[in-house]
């Protein structure tokens, strides 16, 4: 992919109706302004998310409502590219990480300057891209079930987008950690320092072959029956977390903590140093260029595949 004139129109991803991935377009819009403390971001990376697949769809109409055009993307990296006024600590030119709602997927994008996160050397926008969703959401989860040095945690979805940061944020804490998948993508897991658990029928008995003694903590990545699954087990309701599956929070009242409960630079920081560090790896399966962004949320919306997809918007420019 080449640089872009600075002469074309920013792109944006946008569309004007509910729908498949055929609503969507890749369309010029007007560059837009920082205001008041925020950053114009020329955006490198543009991270995808299944959530998006649903506000595409209108599946939260009744919490974002129609607004059209409405764009795509949450989080994403790129660099600074101009100061709204007031706006201090930042420098045009600095690479910086964010959270955009729906604004994500196009070539500039503003934010908040007190949300954005400074890259620091030794990560790339691809990497750094996944850290306020998904890199967030594993923080948010682990931090929620706080396993301790020697226990046992079973995370439901270890190969998808959450659970690949999930499964190695409990590692990190000196837990023995058991990751739901398909064998495609088991040895993956194994090379990460997971113990991979094929989920599918039978999954229970496999468990408790694995973990005789009793499972200490699960985190649900996927929905779908696994906080059931967890009770079943006899975890406790507080030592259970969900990203996915509300009805099971009111029905047991086990914990639900998400990306917005890790929506901080700081968290973020501490996401990217571990990056750097070579102790907290990104699996970023699949880049696409903006021109395929149908293609690339079909692909998303397989529910199947191993850590992250993403949108190159242009090249990392260090
Ligand atoms: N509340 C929040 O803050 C928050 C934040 C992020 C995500 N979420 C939600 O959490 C869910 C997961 O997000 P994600 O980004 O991780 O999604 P994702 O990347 O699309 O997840 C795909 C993964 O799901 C696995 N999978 C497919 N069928 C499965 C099954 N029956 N049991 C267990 N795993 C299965 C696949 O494994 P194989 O390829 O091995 O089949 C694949 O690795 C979504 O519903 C998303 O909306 C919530």
């Amino acid at each position: 992919m080449t640089e872009r004139q600075e002469t074309t129109m920013p792109r944006a991803v946008q569309f004007t109706r509910f729908g498949g991935p055929e609503v969507l377009s890749v369309v010029d819009v007007a560059r837009p302004e920082p205001i008041e403390g925020q950053l114009l971001v020329h955006v490198v990376v543009a991270s995808l998310n299944p959530a998006e697949v649903g506000i595409r769809e209108g599946a939260f109409a009744q919490i974002w409502p129609a607004d059209f055009p409405m764009g795509q993307g949450h989080d994403f990296s790129g660099v600074v590219a101009a100061l709204g006024p007031g706006v201090t600590g930042f420098e045009v030119g600095d690479p910086v990480i964010g959270f955009a709602p729906r604004a994500a997927m196009a070539d500039f994008t503003v934010i908040d300057a007190s949300t954005a996160a400074k890259m620091p050397e030794g990560i790339d926008f691809a990497s750094a891209a996944t850290i306020p969703a998904s890199g967030a959401t594993g923080w948010a989860g682990v931090a929620a079930v706080d396993p301790g040095e020697g226990e046992t945690v079973f995370v439901s979805s270890a190969s998808g987008g959450a659970g690949v940061f999930t499964v190695q944020l409990a590692r990190l804490r000196g837990a023995r950690v058991l990751g739901g998948t398909s064998s495609a993508n088991a040895h993956r897991l194994e090379g990460l320092g997971i113990e991979p658990v094929a989920y599918g029928p039978g999954l229970s008995a496999r468990l408790r072959d694995l973990a005789p003694s009793g499972i200490d903590a699960v985190i649900d990545t996927f929905g779908g029956g696994y906080v059931d699954l967890a009770i079943e087990l006899g975890v406790a309701p507080a030592r259970i977390n969900t990203i996915a599956d509300y009805a099971a929070v009111s029905r047991y009242g086990v914990q639900s903590q998400g990306n917005g409960n890790a929506m901080s630079p700081e968290i973020w920081t501490a996401l990217q140093d571990l990056v750097v560090s070579g102790q907290l790896i990104v699996p970023v399966e699949a880049e696409y260029p903006l021109e395929d962004i149908r293609r690339a949320y079909i692909d998303v919306a397989t529910r199947h595949g191993f850590g992250k997809r993403v949108v190159r918007l242009r090249p990392d420019p260090r």
